[in-house]
């Protein structure tokens, strides 16, 4: 949507024999498109000078965040005290919990689980018990965890060894995708302040570091890569929380569900829940990008409708543009039209419509989009991300992408496939898949040359 084709097509021709230039499926930054990437140094909104003159310039490190709330920062501001309340006892795991279980609070990675269920869940679970943190951020349309990874490392830290000692975890491992090096530096500065300046006794916490995989973002597949194997989803029963890293139960949370944590606590499950909006409880952070003028992480209340963001948070779309269609939950949340435009966004409330909202990432179409080759771009996705490991998956994504693409769509034996897709894959990736075709084919008709349904 933003040029990324005629970008590559200059830097192709431009940059000379001594640069390989590689299309790449996601580095995170959907907001700032068409992103290229030098090395590690990240050229937002690239035009191809601007890419030459950092290659020309050698620039290809990653800079650090100046703005980054640090260790002193954040006591200042009373962190960790929550935390140092629970070690001497002035609140009780029990209290935690209790708080957690009387708010909205779900995990922000996409599936929605209730935070203080998970947790009781644990604490249920034979020691040794670990924790695994989700950093992969995979899905197109999603740099949420960047942007609080890099912005208030700290919170996030408290709110897991929060986690850590109301459940009784014994080792957290946080596993960060590879494309965000400022990110796992960040971290690794933060955790090193931690343990030298804190004076308290710790889990050990180890950074991994992944390797370009969406798939590895799937909780089963996180584990098995952190354990050093290809990060192939596991077959469940067992679910992680009783079998999980290393065989024993494991606490897996997105990076953001545990960000929620002191705040939550602190000042109560009335404030977390009264933000919410259209009889929706909560906040969400909303990662925006397409067609609006104000593309960003927008901290919004749960239940907001696209419309209400687009104008209230995102400045309105961009000049020459109308509002179309929207991805209301990444590549694979599906797609709806602007008559859908009043939907409350949250969990449980686009199901009926055959989407869902995953982890927030809202992509904003305009008149001057195709539905359906933004369907065929996310299908082009899963299938170069599919770990191969079942058939209705692996073949699916691949016979799909070469239906779609090939002109007119076979709808019948698109639908046919959808159906094993969904029925018959291991894991949400080859489940999730066929959203965007079944959206187009149920509300952009027109773009397949068929009649709207009434
Ligand atoms: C294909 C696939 C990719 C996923 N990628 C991520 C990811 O990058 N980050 C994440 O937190 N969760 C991701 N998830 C969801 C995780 O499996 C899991 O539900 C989540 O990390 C649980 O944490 P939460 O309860 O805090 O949300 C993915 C799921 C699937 C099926
Ligand atoms: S659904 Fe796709 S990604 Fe998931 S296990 Fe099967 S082949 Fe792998």
């Amino acid at each position: 949507m933003a040029g990324s084709e005629a970008l590559i097509a200059a830097l192709e021709a431009g940059l000379g024999d001594g640069v390989r230039v590689q299309r790449v499926p996601c580095v995170g930054r959907c907001d700032r498109a068409p992103v290229a990437v030098v090395r590690q140094y990240t050229v937002d909104n690239a035009t191809a000078e601007t890419v030459k003159s950092a290659v020309d310039a050698g620039q290809f490190e990653q800079p650090m965040p100046q703005d980054s709330i640090d260790y002193e920062a954040y006591r200042a501001d009373g962190g960790y005290a929550l935390y140092e309340r629970l070690l001497a006892g002035d609140i009780s795991g029990d209290d935690i919990i209790k708080t957690l279980d009387g708010t909205q609070l779900r995990g922000l990675g996409g599936a929605g689980f209730p935070v203080g269920r998970k947790w009781s869940i644990l604490r249920d679970q034979p020691a040794p018990r670990m924790c695994a943190i989700n950093i992969d951020e995979g899905e197109p349309g999603t740099f949420k965890d960047r942007y609080y990874m890099l912005s208030d490392p700290h919170r996030f830290l408290e709110g897991m060894l929060i986690a850590a000692k109301v459940i009784g975890i014994d080792a957290c491992y946080i596993y960060i995708r590879d494309e965000y090096p400022s990110v796992i530096q960040n971290l690794k500065n933060a955790v090193d302040d931690l343990v030298i300046k804190s004076g308290y006794e710790l889990p050990p916490i180890e950074i991994r570091r992944g390797a370009g995989a969406y798939i590895c973002g799937e909780e089963s597949a996180m584990i098995e890569s952190i354990e050093g194997k290809r990060g192939m989803p596991r077959l469940r029963p067992p679910y992680v929380a009783q079998v999980g890293l290393f065989g024993h139960p494991t606490l897996e949370h997105n990076c953001e569900s545990l960000f929620w944590i002191r705040d939550v606590i602190e000042k109560g499950s009335e404030w977390f829940d009264s933000q919410g909006r259209n009889g929706r409880k909560g906040v969400r952070s909303f990662s925006v990008s397409g067609r609006v003028n104000k593309p960003g992480v927008h901290l919004a209340p749960a239940g907001i409708t696209i419309k209400e963001l687009i104008e209230e948070y995102c400045g309105g779309m961009l000049d020459g543009h109308q509002f179309y269609g929207y991805f209301p939950g990444g590549a694979s949340g599906g797609i709806l039209p602007a008559r859908l435009g009043d939907i409350p966004l949250d969990f449980d409330t686009l199901q009926e419509y055959g989407c869902f909202i995953g982890s927030a990432a809202v992509v904003v179409l305009s008149d001057q989009d195709s539905a359906k080759q933004a369907a065929l771009n996310s299908m082009k996705f899963f299938a170069h991300e599919s770990c191969g490991q079942c058939t209705p998956c692996r073949v699916g994504c691949e016979k799909a992408v070469s239906i779609m693409q090939g002109g007119e769509w076979d709808i019948e034996q698109l639908q046919d496939l959808s159906t094993v897709m969904v029925d018959a894959s291991i894991c949400g990736l080859g489940q999730a898949a066929p959203n965007p075709i079944l959206s187009v084919i149920k509300y952009f008709p027109h773009e397949l040359g068929i009649e709207e349904e009434q």
